[in-house]
């Protein structure tokens, strides 16, 4: 496993983490975890080196943290950090923050969690907990030992980004949607220059665009990635790309399958900050062009994304910054 630094934290992060939102499930049923499956695929990513977990109040129908609990007990808490989320579109009053809270670290049986985050950021909901008075009551629970780092995961746009890393000196990371598609979506490339320049540690959600680009993609694609390196997969080039990039922490993958977790483990043990050549660089371009050119004329931005899957998003969106 390949170790990186966490922004100014005296620790380091798997560069590979695990993303419990979209493990192993009964037929088509979201929440309902294949559990002894999903524990096996979890403590074989600990056992091979992945000390980052995340989870959220929501995942799996509100089953993926009580999983999470399961899984981790007898041992195996003690080798990983974990995050969880505030789940910030349903707090209604003041005291949700707390009744939250206390049910997640049941949930998860455990008395600190490791990164506590503001859950999916935008306008709206980054008011409403400021009128909440978040930043003081968080405060006080690291104060009380009970949540180790703050951080927060985003889905708005880059000047919002900003503003929020500048209303609060304290923040340890920010969970940003990035892949090679949507490099300038939401905070963008810019966004993650940015909150690195301030010390946060950037933790990457969706780096396949939820699995979309691990999918066969169109024939032009297809020839543009097979000519520039013969037999990589699609799912290797979306990981290739982000750790190629030094300002990155750690890429967090929602793994369905040993499989993909033994691809996944390879890739990143052969994975190098700059590694990518000329023609890597010039491959990932070329195929930024064919999905911008796929874009549906006359909905420009749509965006259809029906919160919490992010794998809704349905049209490839222009990229003019990058
Ligand atoms: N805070 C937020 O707002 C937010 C939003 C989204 C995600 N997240 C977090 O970020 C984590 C990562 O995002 P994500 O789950 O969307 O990651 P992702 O890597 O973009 O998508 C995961 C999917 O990619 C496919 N995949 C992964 N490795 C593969 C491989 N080697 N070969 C082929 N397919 C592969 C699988 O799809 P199939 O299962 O279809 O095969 C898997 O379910 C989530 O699990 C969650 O913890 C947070």
């Amino acid at each position: 496993m390949k170790y990186r630094k966490f922004g100014k934290l005296d620790w380091e992060v798997s560069a590979l983490g695990f993303g419990a939102m979209r493990l192993p499930v009964e037929g088509k049923d979201y929440g309902k975890i294949r559990r002894t499956e999903a524990k096996n695929l979890i403590r074989h990513a600990i056992d091979s080196g992945v000390n980052y977990l995340d989870t959220a109040w929501i995942y799996h129908r509100e089953n993926s943290e009580g999983f999470l609990g399961e899984t981790l007990a007898g041992g195996y808490r003690e080798k990983v950090k974990i995050a969880t989320k505030m789940p910030t579109w349903m707090v209604e009053k003041p005291d949700d923050l707390d009744r939250f809270f206390d049910a997640q670290m049941e949930r998860l049986q455990i008395d600190h969690i490791d990164f506590y985050l503001l859950h999916a950021l935008q306008q709206d909901w980054w008011d409403k907990m400021k009128r909440f008075h978040y930043l003081d009551w968080a405060e006080r629970k690291m104060a009380d030992g009970v949540i180790g780092h703050l951080g927060f995961s985003f889905h708005d746009k880059f000047p919002l980004f900003k503003t929020i890393i500048n209303d609060y000196g304290n923040w340890s990371l920010a969970m940003v949607q990035h892949n090679y598609i949507d490099a300038c979506r939401e905070a963008g490339t810019q966004g993650i220059e940015y909150a690195v320049d301030k010390g946060l540690a950037i933790v990457v959600m969706e780096p396949l665009r939820g699995g979309q680009l691990a999918k066969e993609p169109p024939s032009d694609v297809k020839v543009i990635l097979e000519t520039a390196i013969p037999g990589r997969s699609a799912a290797e080039w979306g990981f290739r790309w982000l750790w190629d990039q030094g300002n990155i922490s750690v890429v967090l993958s929602g793994m369905s399958s040993t499989q993909q977790l033994e691809q996944n483990l390879v890739t990143v043990d052969s994975s190098r900050i700059g590694s990518f050549t000329s023609t890597e660089h010039k491959a990932i371009e070329d195929t930024r062009k064919v999905y911008e050119a796929l874009a549906p004329i006359g909905c420009p931005a749509r965006r259809e994304y029906q919160f919490p899957s992010c794998s809704t998003i349905s049209i490839w969106q222009k990229c003019t910054t990058i």
